[in-house]
């Protein structure tokens, strides 16, 4: 019975198809592709301009697996709802207990919620405020939309008549928080970017160095900096991932959650209110 597994077993691998891993340019180096393939690997790799081209080789079977995060795989799945399946999550190997890549959240002093107003009033608290964000960079985890979720969700932009969008989003936030530090390219065009900068400059007045628009600590892409801001005073709520928070802060009852609903809970809460929690992201592969 076990030389006939052997057998099979020996079968299967002299028969095992070399499996083609597709990875975008900007995550994989052609010399870590390259190694990929060395010696026995049964396994080749392809560098390709980006995910969405990923998602086209697998659905084309000129690719087997690749990794898609959240968003990525969201968007494949638009295209390829039958082509391509997710088989595997990747978490870290650190942290293989956590069911969420990052969770963002809200952090306010606990004196700021002392005044008894009821949870739906408790956002408008944070009016005139301050904010204290970690800021725009492109070599981070977060991209935009969860950037800027909090600020949007507290504040939703109006629109004003001769004011482009982006103008539009950088005055709302002033006249609601009327003071921040937000770090980072507002604009991908610099010229314009400049341009806001000097006129809406009350949303670096917070940071630590005012004319550059940042922060002195930019550990943890700038969410120290945000929490440091906010312990410091300068701004009522930093919006920050919550495992800084724990590095941070760690349960500091100086400070508290602020929940999407107003509610609050302490920093010790083991499961804390998140305004985003982004799922871990996964290896999919041709069906
Ligand atoms: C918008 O700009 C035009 C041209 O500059 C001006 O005539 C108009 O009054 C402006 N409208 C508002 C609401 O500011
Ligand atoms: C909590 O944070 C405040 C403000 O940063 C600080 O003064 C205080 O020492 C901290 N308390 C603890 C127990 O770490």
């Amino acid at each position: 019975m076990r030389n006939i597994v052997w057998i099979i077993l020996l079968l299967g691998v002299a028969r095992a198809q070399e499996y083609k891993f597709c990875a975008p340019v900007d995550t994989i180096s052609n010399d870590a592709c390259n190694a990929l393939q060395r010696g026995e690997s049964k396994v080749s790799c392809l560098r390709v301009a980006d995910s969405a081209e990923c998602a086209i080789r697998l659905a084309q079977g000129a690719a087997d697996f690749g990794v898609f995060n959240a968003e990525e795989l969201l968007l494949a799945y638009q295209f390829y709802p039958l082509d391509i399946l997710p088989i595997l999550q990747l978490r870290h190997k650190d942290r293989q207990e956590e069911e969420f890549e990052f969770q963002t959240v809200a952090v306010v002093p606990a004196d700021l919620t002392q005044k008894v107003v009821s949870p739906g009033e408790r956002l408008k608290l944070l009016k005139d405020g301050g904010l204290c964000h970690p800021g725009f960079s492109k070599s981070q985890w977060w991209n935009d939309y969860i950037l800027k979720y909090f600020e949007k969700a507290v504040n939703r932009p109006h629109c004003q008549e001769n004011v482009t969008v982006i103008e539009n989003e950088i005055r709302s936030l002033r006249d609601f928080f009327g003071k921040a530090c937000r770090p980072g390219e507002w604009s991908a065009d610099s010229s314009i970017d400049e341009e806001l900068k000097n006129k809406y400059p009350e949303l670096c007045a917070l940071c630590d160095n005012q004319a550059a628009c940042s922060y002195n600590n930019k550990e943890k892409h700038g969410h120290f900096g945000a929490l440091e801001c906010l312990a410091r005073r300068n701004g009522k709520v930093a919006y920050v991932a919550l495992s800084y928070v724990r590095e941070y802060l760690k349960t500091n009852a100086t400070f508290q959650f602020l929940c999407p609903n107003g509610n609050i809970l302490p920093l010790t809460s083991e499961t804390p209110c998140a305004w985003l929690k982004q799922p871990w992201s996964v290896i999919a592969a041709r069906k």
